[in-house]
Protein backbone atom coordinates (compact mmCIF):
# COMPACT_ATOMS: atom_id res chain seq x y z
CA UNK A 1 0.00 0.00 0.00
CA UNK A 2 0.72 3.65 -0.85
CA UNK A 3 -0.14 5.91 2.12
CA UNK A 4 -0.94 8.96 0.27
CA UNK A 5 0.37 12.36 1.96
CA UNK A 6 -0.56 15.54 0.56
CA UNK A 7 2.66 16.34 -1.07
CA UNK A 8 2.24 13.24 -3.62
CA UNK A 9 0.14 13.45 -6.72
CA UNK A 10 -2.87 11.05 -8.23
CA UNK A 11 -0.96 10.14 -11.43
CA UNK A 12 1.29 7.28 -10.98
CA UNK A 13 -1.47 5.45 -8.78
CA UNK A 14 -4.34 5.82 -11.71
CA UNK A 15 -1.62 4.57 -14.01
CA UNK A 16 -0.89 1.59 -12.08
CA UNK A 17 -4.42 1.38 -11.34
CA UNK A 18 -5.43 1.48 -15.41
CA UNK A 19 -2.55 -1.36 -15.71
CA UNK A 20 -4.38 -3.94 -13.31
CA UNK A 21 -7.55 -2.97 -14.97
CA UNK A 22 -6.22 -3.85 -18.20
CA UNK A 23 -5.01 -6.80 -17.83
CA UNK A 24 -8.07 -8.08 -15.64
CA UNK A 25 -10.50 -10.88 -17.87
CA UNK A 26 -14.60 -10.06 -17.55
CA UNK A 27 -16.10 -6.53 -17.72
CA UNK A 28 -19.71 -7.25 -17.59
CA UNK A 29 -22.27 -6.06 -20.40
CA UNK A 30 -23.33 -2.69 -20.81
CA UNK A 31 -26.62 -1.78 -20.47
CA UNK A 32 -28.93 -2.95 -22.84
CA UNK A 33 -32.46 -1.94 -21.74
CA UNK A 34 -31.89 1.60 -23.28
CA UNK A 35 -30.64 0.88 -27.17
CA UNK A 36 -28.64 3.48 -27.20
CA UNK A 37 -26.53 2.15 -24.48
CA UNK A 38 -26.23 -0.98 -25.99
CA UNK A 39 -23.65 0.00 -28.45
CA UNK A 40 -20.45 1.31 -25.92
CA UNK A 41 -17.58 -0.98 -26.26
CA UNK A 42 -16.91 -2.65 -22.88
CA UNK A 43 -13.60 -2.27 -22.99
CA UNK A 44 -13.46 1.39 -22.54
CA UNK A 45 -12.07 2.27 -19.36
CA UNK A 46 -11.29 5.87 -17.68
CA UNK A 47 -10.98 6.91 -14.46
CA UNK A 48 -10.38 10.66 -13.09
CA UNK A 49 -9.95 12.12 -9.52
CA UNK A 50 -10.05 15.67 -8.83
CA UNK A 51 -8.56 17.50 -5.73
CA UNK A 52 -10.69 19.80 -3.84
CA UNK A 53 -8.80 23.00 -5.59
CA UNK A 54 -10.38 21.76 -9.03
CA UNK A 55 -6.61 20.34 -10.04
CA UNK A 56 -7.31 17.07 -11.71
CA UNK A 57 -5.76 13.69 -12.50
CA UNK A 58 -6.57 11.40 -15.15
CA UNK A 59 -6.00 7.89 -17.19
CA UNK A 60 -7.63 6.04 -19.54
CA UNK A 61 -10.48 7.24 -21.41
CA UNK A 62 -11.11 9.72 -19.27
CA UNK A 63 -12.04 12.82 -21.14
CA UNK A 64 -14.04 10.67 -23.17
CA UNK A 65 -18.42 11.92 -22.80
CA UNK A 66 -20.39 8.77 -21.48
CA UNK A 67 -23.99 8.81 -20.62
CA UNK A 68 -23.92 10.10 -16.67
CA UNK A 69 -27.60 8.38 -16.34
CA UNK A 70 -27.93 7.83 -12.60
CA UNK A 71 -24.97 9.12 -11.34
CA UNK A 72 -27.08 12.38 -11.93
CA UNK A 73 -29.15 11.44 -9.14
CA UNK A 74 -26.48 12.91 -6.59
CA UNK A 75 -26.64 16.41 -8.01
CA UNK A 76 -30.69 16.71 -8.54
CA UNK A 77 -30.46 15.52 -4.63
CA UNK A 78 -27.89 18.47 -3.61
CA UNK A 79 -30.16 20.67 -5.40
CA UNK A 80 -33.58 20.03 -4.20
CA UNK A 81 -31.99 19.48 -0.31
CA UNK A 82 -30.51 23.13 -1.14
CA UNK A 83 -34.03 24.15 -1.45
CA UNK A 84 -36.62 22.62 0.68
CA UNK A 85 -34.46 21.18 3.31
CA UNK A 86 -35.46 18.42 5.50
CA UNK A 87 -38.95 18.64 4.06
CA UNK A 88 -37.79 16.49 1.52
CA UNK A 89 -37.74 13.43 3.71
CA UNK A 90 -41.69 13.64 4.19
CA UNK A 91 -41.73 12.22 0.21
CA UNK A 92 -38.71 9.76 0.40
CA UNK A 93 -36.67 7.90 2.35
CA UNK A 94 -33.15 6.94 3.53
CA UNK A 95 -33.06 3.48 3.66
CA UNK A 96 -31.36 1.09 1.71
CA UNK A 97 -34.06 -1.03 -0.79
CA UNK A 98 -32.10 -4.49 -1.06
CA UNK A 99 -34.09 -4.30 -4.45
CA UNK A 100 -32.74 -3.72 -8.08
CA UNK A 101 -32.98 -0.09 -8.79
CA UNK A 102 -36.04 0.20 -11.09
CA UNK A 103 -38.02 -2.23 -8.77
CA UNK A 104 -41.92 -1.43 -7.89
CA UNK A 105 -42.26 -3.89 -5.13
CA UNK A 106 -41.73 -1.92 -1.86
CA UNK A 107 -43.85 1.04 -2.79
CA UNK A 108 -47.06 -0.31 -2.57
CA UNK A 109 -46.21 -1.96 1.01
CA UNK A 110 -44.87 1.80 2.25
CA UNK A 111 -47.71 3.90 1.06
CA UNK A 112 -45.98 5.60 -2.40
CA UNK A 113 -42.55 6.51 -0.15
CA UNK A 114 -39.84 4.89 -1.78
CA UNK A 115 -36.89 3.79 -0.18
CA UNK A 116 -34.15 6.31 -0.50
CA UNK A 117 -33.71 8.98 -3.48
CA UNK A 118 -31.43 6.54 -5.84
CA UNK A 119 -33.42 4.15 -6.95
CA UNK A 120 -35.67 5.40 -9.72
CA UNK A 121 -38.95 6.07 -7.34
CA UNK A 122 -36.85 8.42 -5.24
CA UNK A 123 -34.93 9.77 -7.93
CA UNK A 124 -38.42 10.50 -9.63
CA UNK A 125 -39.45 12.38 -6.27
CA UNK A 126 -36.20 14.29 -5.92
CA UNK A 127 -36.84 15.58 -10.23
CA UNK A 128 -40.23 16.14 -9.34
CA UNK A 129 -39.53 18.45 -6.37
CA UNK A 130 -36.87 20.37 -8.01
CA UNK A 131 -39.51 20.38 -10.64
CA UNK A 132 -42.01 22.12 -8.78
CA UNK A 133 -39.45 24.59 -7.54
CA UNK A 134 -37.59 25.31 -10.50
CA UNK A 135 -39.86 24.79 -13.37
CA UNK A 136 -36.65 23.34 -15.28
CA UNK A 137 -35.04 20.84 -12.94
CA UNK A 138 -33.26 19.18 -15.70
CA UNK A 139 -31.95 23.11 -16.83
CA UNK A 140 -30.98 23.21 -13.45
CA UNK A 141 -28.76 20.37 -13.15
CA UNK A 142 -27.48 20.88 -16.39
CA UNK A 143 -26.25 24.38 -15.67
CA UNK A 144 -24.50 22.93 -12.19
CA UNK A 145 -22.72 20.21 -14.25
CA UNK A 146 -21.20 23.39 -16.53
CA UNK A 147 -20.88 25.51 -13.60
CA UNK A 148 -18.85 23.17 -11.70
CA UNK A 149 -16.54 21.10 -14.19
CA UNK A 150 -15.73 24.32 -15.80
CA UNK A 151 -17.26 22.29 -19.13
CA UNK A 152 -19.47 24.99 -21.13
CA UNK A 153 -19.94 22.01 -23.49
CA UNK A 154 -22.16 19.82 -21.19
CA UNK A 155 -25.10 19.10 -22.79
CA UNK A 156 -28.09 16.50 -22.91
CA UNK A 157 -27.89 13.76 -25.06
CA UNK A 158 -31.03 13.64 -27.41
CA UNK A 159 -30.87 10.45 -28.63
CA UNK A 160 -30.45 8.84 -25.16
CA UNK A 161 -33.33 10.59 -23.99
CA UNK A 162 -35.63 9.85 -26.83
CA UNK A 163 -34.44 6.00 -26.66
CA UNK A 164 -35.14 5.71 -23.07
CA UNK A 165 -38.73 7.30 -23.82
CA UNK A 166 -39.43 4.76 -26.13
CA UNK A 167 -38.52 1.97 -24.03
CA UNK A 168 -39.42 4.07 -20.47
CA UNK A 169 -42.62 1.97 -19.36
CA UNK A 170 -41.29 1.28 -16.21
CA UNK A 171 -40.08 4.63 -15.13
CA UNK A 172 -43.72 5.33 -16.43
CA UNK A 173 -45.32 2.86 -14.17
CA UNK A 174 -43.30 4.36 -11.44
CA UNK A 175 -44.44 7.32 -11.69
CA UNK A 176 -48.18 6.76 -12.29
CA UNK A 177 -48.03 4.70 -9.55
CA UNK A 178 -46.61 7.15 -6.99
CA UNK A 179 -48.90 9.95 -8.62
CA UNK A 180 -51.56 7.61 -7.12
CA UNK A 181 -50.65 8.27 -3.29
CA UNK A 182 -50.00 11.70 -4.29
CA UNK A 183 -46.35 11.64 -3.75
CA UNK A 184 -45.57 13.52 -7.47
CA UNK A 185 -46.65 16.81 -8.13
CA UNK A 186 -46.12 17.17 -11.95
CA UNK A 187 -47.89 15.71 -14.80
CA UNK A 188 -46.39 12.57 -14.96
CA UNK A 189 -45.64 12.76 -18.73
CA UNK A 190 -43.77 16.36 -17.66
CA UNK A 191 -41.88 14.56 -14.98
CA UNK A 192 -40.79 11.70 -17.47
CA UNK A 193 -38.91 13.84 -19.77
CA UNK A 194 -37.45 15.96 -17.22
CA UNK A 195 -35.86 12.93 -15.61
CA UNK A 196 -34.86 10.99 -19.02
CA UNK A 197 -33.22 14.15 -20.16
CA UNK A 198 -31.51 14.46 -16.92
CA UNK A 199 -30.11 10.91 -17.15
CA UNK A 200 -29.03 11.72 -20.55
CA UNK A 201 -26.77 14.32 -19.79
CA UNK A 202 -23.34 13.24 -21.28
CA UNK A 203 -20.11 13.94 -19.29
CA UNK A 204 -16.56 12.70 -19.23
CA UNK A 205 -14.67 11.03 -15.91
CA UNK A 206 -12.93 14.47 -15.40
CA UNK A 207 -16.66 16.30 -15.63
CA UNK A 208 -18.21 14.22 -13.33
CA UNK A 209 -15.20 14.22 -10.83
CA UNK A 210 -15.09 17.81 -10.71
CA UNK A 211 -18.96 18.56 -10.23
CA UNK A 212 -19.05 15.63 -7.62
CA UNK A 213 -15.50 17.57 -5.55
CA UNK A 214 -18.60 20.08 -3.68
CA UNK A 215 -19.11 16.69 -1.57
CA UNK A 216 -15.65 16.60 -0.84
CA UNK A 217 -15.45 19.85 -0.22
CA UNK A 218 -18.07 19.32 2.31
CA UNK A 219 -20.93 21.29 0.83
CA UNK A 220 -18.68 24.15 -0.95
CA UNK A 221 -18.87 24.82 -4.49
CA UNK A 222 -16.41 25.41 -7.35
CA UNK A 223 -16.71 28.99 -7.10
CA UNK A 224 -16.53 29.21 -3.28
CA UNK A 225 -20.50 29.35 -2.57
CA UNK A 226 -21.59 26.87 -0.42
CA UNK A 227 -24.58 24.71 -1.60
CA UNK A 228 -24.85 22.42 0.93
CA UNK A 229 -24.52 22.87 4.77
CA UNK A 230 -21.71 20.67 6.13
CA UNK A 231 -23.90 18.83 8.00
CA UNK A 232 -26.74 18.35 4.52
CA UNK A 233 -23.05 17.18 2.74
CA UNK A 234 -22.32 14.48 4.81
CA UNK A 235 -25.79 13.27 4.61
CA UNK A 236 -25.49 12.95 1.03
CA UNK A 237 -22.38 11.16 1.36
CA UNK A 238 -23.93 8.97 4.30
CA UNK A 239 -26.98 8.14 1.78
CA UNK A 240 -24.26 7.64 -1.42
CA UNK A 241 -22.50 4.78 1.10
CA UNK A 242 -25.90 3.12 1.74
CA UNK A 243 -27.66 3.36 -1.12
CA UNK A 244 -25.87 4.38 -3.85
CA UNK A 245 -25.07 1.02 -5.57
CA UNK A 246 -28.73 -0.46 -4.80
CA UNK A 247 -28.96 -4.40 -3.73
CA UNK A 248 -24.70 -4.30 -4.03
CA UNK A 249 -24.26 -1.15 -1.40
CA UNK A 250 -22.91 -3.51 1.56
CA UNK A 251 -20.78 -5.15 -1.48
CA UNK A 252 -19.26 -1.70 -2.58
CA UNK A 253 -18.78 -0.30 0.83
CA UNK A 254 -16.77 -3.73 1.92
CA UNK A 255 -14.74 -3.50 -1.44
CA UNK A 256 -14.21 0.43 -1.85
CA UNK A 257 -15.04 2.09 1.76
CA UNK A 258 -16.13 5.50 0.12
CA UNK A 259 -19.46 7.15 -0.59
CA UNK A 260 -20.17 6.29 -4.50
CA UNK A 261 -22.99 6.82 -7.13
CA UNK A 262 -23.16 3.90 -10.35
CA UNK A 263 -25.29 5.01 -13.34
CA UNK A 264 -25.99 2.20 -15.89
CA UNK A 265 -23.85 4.51 -18.54
CA UNK A 266 -20.82 2.78 -16.47
CA UNK A 267 -19.85 5.57 -14.41
CA UNK A 268 -19.35 5.81 -10.68
CA UNK A 269 -18.66 8.83 -8.99
CA UNK A 270 -17.04 8.47 -5.73
CA UNK A 271 -15.93 10.66 -2.48
CA UNK A 272 -13.15 11.26 0.08
CA UNK A 273 -14.23 13.81 1.97
CA UNK A 274 -12.23 16.50 2.77
CA UNK A 275 -9.22 14.71 0.43
CA UNK A 276 -11.12 14.32 -3.27
CA UNK A 277 -13.78 13.45 -5.86
CA UNK A 278 -13.18 10.52 -8.35
CA UNK A 279 -15.09 9.13 -11.07
CA UNK A 280 -14.11 6.17 -13.07
CA UNK A 281 -16.27 4.61 -16.30
CA UNK A 282 -15.80 1.89 -17.95
CA UNK A 283 -19.36 0.16 -19.88
CA UNK A 284 -19.67 -3.27 -19.02
CA UNK A 285 -22.47 -3.98 -15.87
CA UNK A 286 -22.52 -6.49 -13.30
CA UNK A 287 -26.16 -7.44 -12.91
CA UNK A 288 -26.95 -4.64 -10.22
CA UNK A 289 -25.98 -2.67 -12.37
CA UNK A 290 -22.79 -1.65 -11.42
CA UNK A 291 -19.68 -1.00 -13.79
CA UNK A 292 -17.34 -3.92 -13.07
CA UNK A 293 -14.14 -2.59 -14.23
CA UNK A 294 -15.11 1.07 -12.05
CA UNK A 295 -15.53 -1.39 -9.12
CA UNK A 296 -12.53 -2.98 -9.68
CA UNK A 297 -10.94 0.07 -9.98
CA UNK A 298 -12.07 1.82 -6.92
CA UNK A 299 -11.58 -0.82 -4.72
CA UNK A 300 -7.79 -0.65 -5.95
CA UNK A 301 -7.81 2.99 -5.92
CA UNK A 302 -8.48 2.95 -2.04
CA UNK A 303 -6.14 0.06 -0.91
CA UNK A 304 -3.24 1.99 -2.74
CA UNK A 305 -3.81 5.02 -1.42
CA UNK A 306 -5.46 3.95 1.87
CA UNK A 307 -7.95 6.71 1.81
CA UNK A 308 -11.32 5.66 2.31
CA UNK A 309 -14.07 6.70 5.11
CA UNK A 310 -13.07 3.69 7.44
O1 LIG B 1 -34.18 5.25 -15.22
C1 LIG B 1 -33.36 4.48 -15.68
O2 LIG B 1 -33.56 3.28 -15.75
C2 LIG B 1 -32.04 5.05 -16.16
N1 LIG B 1 -32.24 6.34 -16.77
C3 LIG B 1 -31.08 5.23 -15.03
C4 LIG B 1 -30.83 3.96 -14.26
C5 LIG B 1 -29.48 3.88 -13.70
O3 LIG B 1 -28.52 4.48 -14.14
C6 LIG B 1 -29.36 2.91 -12.61
N2 LIG B 1 -27.99 2.78 -12.24
N3 LIG B 1 -27.26 1.91 -12.07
Amino acid sequence: MVIMTSSMTFQPILERIAEEIERTPGRGRPADYIPALAARDPHAFGMAVAELDGTVYGVGDWREPFSAQSVTKVFTLALDLAREGDELWEHVGREPSGNPFNSLVQLEYENGIPRNPFINAGALVVTDRLQTRTGDAAGELLRFLRAESGNPDLDFDQEVAASETAHGDRNAALGHFMASYGNIGNPVPVLLDQYFRQCSIAASCADLALATAFLARHGIRADGTRLLSRSQAKQVNAIMLTCGTYDAAGDFAYRVGLPGKSGVGGGIVAVVPGRCALCVWSPGLDERGNSVAGVAALDRFTTLTGLSVF
